[in-house]
């Protein structure tokens, strides 16, 4: 299943900053025809858009401001990819909040937008509809898959990132659409949303618990976010369909083996 980025359109949900803009600038440093930025922070999405211009060539990146909580403007924006270079390869689902203490939009973020995300992502780069095939990375956590009590919503939503992505990059799905889905888990990294979180009692269901937080989550090193932007060109290029990665430590991301239930299907 391998895949090579040379030549593609890669679209980025949160690509302002952090971790999505080290995904764009790894996506264009491995030799992508284009990268489309999308983000709700206008002022911060130009700022990103200029610096890989300079770096890549203006003809290389486009910045979209784009609530991914608003269908209509995530659709309008993967249509205008479509638009200026003709397709859309590679969509990289990393938008998200980590507020417990607003965790009706926590949730919304991050699993309604997410899984609207990933239905325009099929709709236009699927065979069955007219699409080319491509990847969708779906950005989830190392909470996920450890106990985190000071933000459980937080974590029960990187969960729900894992089992979506894994149901619907199953080979099932795959045969039909060419479209690979991938899973990754980012160990703690530095960026601002660690320490927005920490800023702020609110922030949290359980306000007493924020000292855990800090203790798990904000005072344990943290590798820099161009880890997981190599993290994720590795995966695109190499990981199969459906499968679950962590990148932490700054180290090569390594996959997550689930025992197998496969066999089930069969009986
Ligand atoms: N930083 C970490 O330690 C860490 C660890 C594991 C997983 N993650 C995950 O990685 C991803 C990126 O995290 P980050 O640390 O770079 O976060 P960040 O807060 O630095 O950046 C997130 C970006 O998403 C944008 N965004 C938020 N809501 C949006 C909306 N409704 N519509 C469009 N854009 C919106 C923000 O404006 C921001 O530019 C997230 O999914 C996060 O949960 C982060």
């Amino acid at each position: 299943m391998s895949y090579d980025l040379k030549g593609k359109v890669a679209l980025i949900t949160g690509g302002a900053v952090g971790i999505g803009f080290s995904c764009a600038k790894e996506i264009l440093r491995f030799g992508a025809q284009a990268v489309v930025i999308i983000d709700i922070d206008e002022t911060k999405g130009q700022l990103a858009a200029k610096e890989l211009a300079e770096e890549f060539g203006p003809e290389k990146v486009l910045f979209i401001k784009v609530d991914v909580t608003k269908s209509d403007e995530l659709e309008d924006a993967i249509k205008k990819t479509i638009s200026t270079w003709k397709k859309i390869d590679v969509m990289i689902n990393n938008a998200a909040i980590l507020n417990d203490g607003l965790w009706e939009l926590e949730i919304f973020i991050n699993i309604n937008a997410l899984v609207q995300g990933n239905l325009l992502g099929l709709k236009y780069m699927s065979k069955k509809t007219g699409g080319n095939g491509g990847v969708i990375i779906n950005m989830s956590s190392i909470v996920a898959l450890q106990a985190t009590p000071a933000c459980p919503i937080y974590s029960g939503t990187k969960n729900f990132v894992i089992g979506f992505s894994r149901s619907l990059g199953d080979f099932y799905h795959y045969n039909r659409t060419g479209v690979k889905v991938i899973t990754l888990c980012p160990g703690v990294t530095d960026t601002a949303q660690p320490a927005q979180a920490e800023s702020s009692l609110s922030h949290f269901l359980f306000p007493e618990l924020r000292n855990l937080f800090v203790k798990e989550v904000v005072n344990v090193p943290r590798q820099p976010a161009s880890s997981v932007g190599l993290a994720a060109t590795s995966l695109i290029t190499k990981a199969n369909s459906g499968t679950v990665w962590v990148a932490e430590d700054n180290k090569p991301a390594y996959e997550i083996i689930f025992p197998d239930r496969t066999t089930l299907r069969k009986q």
